[in-house]
């Protein structure tokens, strides 16, 4: 009887631990010494120069262009930051459930995501580029040299490159959830091509030999990241929407980006 309930409990603390620890991590920033409150950001800290883990003064923190513009909109509102770091697929289904207050992820408000949450207007611009391996960026030339049964296409699980991987019908499809690890796949040659946005292309080519641009034009030339909030939460997207037309204006936006990418390719 006491052995049962025994390897119940461990079982059960072994189920607390890997869920605590596996599928999220828990950030939190002070903004003021003086606020009580906080507000809760999700995001997906696997694309880098948006989001992205390091350790600052010998912490695990979370930094990056999202990470900056999540600290403006908390002191807009007058509260400390909480950020809640999971898969980039969990995300919408987190806002929805009230489990986070706003999403910043390199996030494109697509008409489809619209119908489940709110988006703020865009806050910085990137076009869609495909990452291959610099050997094969002449041969890899054009849509229909890419779109062959012998060439693995991937992209992040849940993002728009998954769409966009989806028009290239005659390769191979990988999706997983981690960007760095569709590039470790793309380094090892376990794929051949890795669509995602330029400047998170940028930053691998940078940090790593061997990495190019293949020259294919594909998805929105207009896309861009916008901040998300539940449906109808109109007084915070609001404040948001204040917050950004503030850090455009004022040139801050350029300044946080430049600074990311800067950090990013040390
Ligand atoms: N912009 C793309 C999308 O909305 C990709 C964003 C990926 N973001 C991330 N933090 N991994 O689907």
């Amino acid at each position: 009887m006491f052995k049962k309930g025994f390897i119940m409990s461990i079982l059960l603390l072994t189920i607390l631990v890997l869920t605590g620890c596996g599928s999220s991590n828990v950030y939190t920033y002070i903004i003021d010494d003086s606020y009580t409150e906080y507000i809760t950001l999700g995001t997906s800290a696997d694309y880098p120069p948006y989001e992205w883990p390091t350790r600052v003064d010998g912490k695990d923190t979370l930094v990056g262009i999202d990470i900056e513009i999540a600290k403006a909109i908390a002191k807009a509102e007058g509260k400390n930051l909480k950020v809640i770091n999971k898969g980039f697929d969990f995300l919408l289904e987190d806002l929805k459930n009230g489990k986070v207050d706003f999403v910043l992820a390199g996030m494109t408000p697509t008409a489809e995501r619209a119908e489940q949450v709110d988006f703020s207007m865009v806050y910085y611009e990137a076009i869609q580029v495909v990452l291959v391996k610099t050997v094969n960026v002449e041969t890899y030339n054009s849509f229909d040299a890419l779109n062959q049964s012998t060439i693995r296409v991937s992209a992040q699980l849940g993002s728009i490159q998954q769409e966009l991987a989806e028009t290239f019908t005659n390769a191979q499809k990988q999706y997983i959830q981690a960007v760095p690890d569709l590039v470790m796949r793309l380094i090892d040659g376990q794929v051949d091509a890795v669509i995602m946005e330029k400047p998170v292309a940028d930053g691998y080519i940078k940090n790593q030999t061997g990495l190019s641009i293949a020259p294919i034009t594909i998805g929105d030339p207009d896309g861009g990241s916008a901040v998300a909030v539940k449906k109808g939460d109109q007084a915070l997207l609001d404040s948001i929407n204040a917050v950004i037309a503030d850090l455009i204006d004022s040139g801050k936006m350029d300044e946080i980006v430049n600074e990311m990418i800067l950090l990013n390719s040390n």
